[in-house]
């Protein structure tokens, strides 16, 4: 029997962890659940995302799910705790910004770094805390993004790129002066452009996906396999969940072709 993975996003940022896990070629299934018709989180209250996720929670119990991945920083910042609290049963991996690779790294020792996140997982107790912990001097630079993960969200219906990466560009315009060697992602939306981010502003990205899929196949002891792996998607916690091939979403088709990724 192969392994179920659940994995849970406000939109599309979790399928960036989703693509490395596929990548990996593991035996697993994978069920996708996403809240599409609330999203971002990042505008959100933390009461409205612990509502909402304990909805997906339960969608995802009900298919004798085990090991879930919340693949959003915001919902990790606002939620895993209580969520670990409640359904002490499964197992809970989560997803934070990666202030962490500041320390571990000496390339970044004397480069300029910056982090961009959702407004609320700026706002949130447990990235204050973490900021505290790793970087007490506040020597990244912290820029919360009001509107960038919507943006991402919508790529996939905007007819004219041009003015969309115009509107990218008028949330991410204070890096064409900062001279960042370093951006750290902390939303999963914001890998979805990372190229794209990369080339337009001279500079390198940084986020955790690998660190946290490395994670996942810990926790749940995934093993290697040759099998196609099987994908479930169920974007607006609903009862049916469609069985997908990776190759058939679009962000993948097209968003990733667009931008780069
Ligand atoms: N993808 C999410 C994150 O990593 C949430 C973005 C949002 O819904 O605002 O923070």
């Amino acid at each position: 029997m192969s392994e179920k993975i659940g994995i849970i996003d406000s939109g599309i940022g979790g399928f960036t962890l989703l693509n490395e896990l596929f990548s990996r070629s593991y035996f697993c299934q994978y069920y996708y659940i996403s809240d599409n018709e609330n999203v971002p989180y990042g505008t959100k209250s933390q009461l409205f995302m612990l509502q909402r996720v304990r909805l997906m929670v339960n969608k995802l119990k009900q298919k004798k799910i085990q090991t879930i991945v919340i693949a959003c920083n915001t919902l990790t910042a606002e939620t895993i705790e209580q969520l670990r609290e409640e359904f002490h049963e499964l197992n809970f991996i989560g997803i934070e910004p990666y202030l962490n690779y500041f320390n571990k790294n000496e390339i970044c020792n004397n480069k300029k770094m910056a982090l961009i996140l959702t407004e609320a997982t700026y706002k949130s107790l447990r990235f204050t805390k973490l900021r505290k912990r790793v970087d007490p001097t506040q020597k990244i630079l912290t820029y919360p993004l009001a509107n960038l993960a919507s943006l991402i969200e919508g790529m996939e219906s905007r007819h004219c790129i041009e003015n969309l990466k115009q509107e990218i560009d008028t949330e991410l315009a204070f890096l064409h002066s900062s001279n960042i060697d370093y951006l750290i992602l902390g939303c999963t939306h914001y890998t979805i452009i990372k190229k794209y981010i990369e080339k337009t502003y001279d500079l390198q990205t940084l986020d955790p996906n690998k660190e946290v899929v490395d994670r996942i196949v810990q926790v749940a002891a995934l093993a290697k396999s040759t099998d196609c792996n099987s994908f479930y998607y169920n974007p607006n916690l609903s009862h049916d969940w469609q069985c997908l091939s990776l190759t058939n979403i679009n962000i993948f088709t097209k968003l990733f072709r667009t931008y780069g990724n």
